[in-house]
């Protein structure tokens, strides 16, 4: 069974912050929208959830955070999702990965995406606050050892890494990674930050100069966005370009649900308006048919932020 919103678009995604605390400082951080809120899911508690979800077609869960792997807890956590969804994975700043890829592998883990905004190690102690690039860089290649894909999440800067996209699609080659260049992303009431009007980079025309050196563009149906295969020096290179400000299509198409670090259903990054709290009820005693019912309800209340 698969549920759908009110916009037709079916939910099969849970996208799980499992702490909002994080061991390295990125300025840009949109913190997954979270804001406040300091209790934490135990892995029982977001078994419970990821079970009532995948009654109601949720077939993929990705663990985020805060940073998730700074949780002691996070292959207990992966262990207990497992047999539940079809694809698992998370999203990680890669600090952690040289010594816990192994671990979460043998725990059931199907794939990682992991922040590399920068090669430079300056640049890196400049966005993230930690001179940390080498361990990262150990984590990666730890991680393409085990996980496929591996994905690189890189949030595009201008000024601050917009000239590296070519070395990191380059670079995402000779590792056998998945590129994801993101642009900055800010509900409406940032857009006309100080910050924002200095970082964002579009990526449009990046996407133009994709298309035309690509020896293969594919679509993905989450989000529909499409990934390029580029013929590198050590191989094809395959990036995709993550650019969801104003951009109808990618919420048109947008399969995902949210659940916060302290147990609020959440519907869009961006939105303010949309938290449905199911920890409180759960540790209450609520039953299944009640949990469901916090699930159909946050699905009831989704919309697309851009359209
Ligand atoms: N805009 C776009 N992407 C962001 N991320 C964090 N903050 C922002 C932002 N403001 C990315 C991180 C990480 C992923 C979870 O979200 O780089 O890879």
């Amino acid at each position: 069974m698969v549920f759908f919103d009110r916009f037709g678009r079916p939910v099969t995604n849970l996208r799980i912050s499992v702490t909002e605390n994080c061991n390295l400082n990125c300025f840009y951080c949109h913190r997954e929208g979270q804001q406040g809120g300091h209790r934490e899911m135990t892995p029982k508690e977001i078994e419970r959830i990821v079970k009532i979800g995948s009654r109601l077609g949720i077939k993929k869960v990705k663990l985020t955070g805060g940073e998730p792997t700074i949780r002691r807890d996070i292959v207990k956590i992966v262990k207990r999702i497992r047999p539940y969804v079809i694809d698992l994975s998370l999203t990680t700043n890669g600090t952690a990965m040289y010594k816990l890829a192994e671990k979460l592998k043998e725990a059931g883990l199907d794939r990682v995406n992991i922040s590399l905004d920068t090669l430079d190690r300056d640049k890196y102690k400049k966005i993230t606050g930690f001179d940390v690039l080498p361990q990262v860089l150990r984590g990666i290649e730890k991680s393409v050892k085990l996980f496929s894909p591996v994905k690189l999440n890189m949030v595009v800067m201008r000024d601050l890494n917009h000239e590296e996209i070519w070395d990191m699609i380059k670079y995402a080659a000779e590792t056998g990674t998945i590129l994801q260049l993101i642009e900055i992303e800010a509900p409406r009431e940032l857009e006309e930050t100080e910050f924002f009007k200095r970082y964002f980079y579009p990526l449009k025309p990046l996407e133009e100069e994709l298309e035309k050196r690509a020896v293969k563009i594919r679509e993905r149906r989450m989000h529909r966005r499409k990934k390029y295969f580029i013929p590198q020096k050590h191989g094809i290179a395959e990036v995709e370009v993550v650019r969801a400000m104003h951009n109808t299509i990618f919420c048109a198409n947008c399969t995902r649900l949210r659940l916060t670090s302290d147990g609020h259903l959440k519907t869009c990054l961006l939105r303010r308006d949309d938290l449905i709290d199911i920890l409180t009820p759960l540790r209450n005693g609520a039953s299944d048919g009640e949990l469901i019912d916090l699930f159909k309800k946050a699905v009831r209340i989704r919309e697309p932020y851009w359209r």
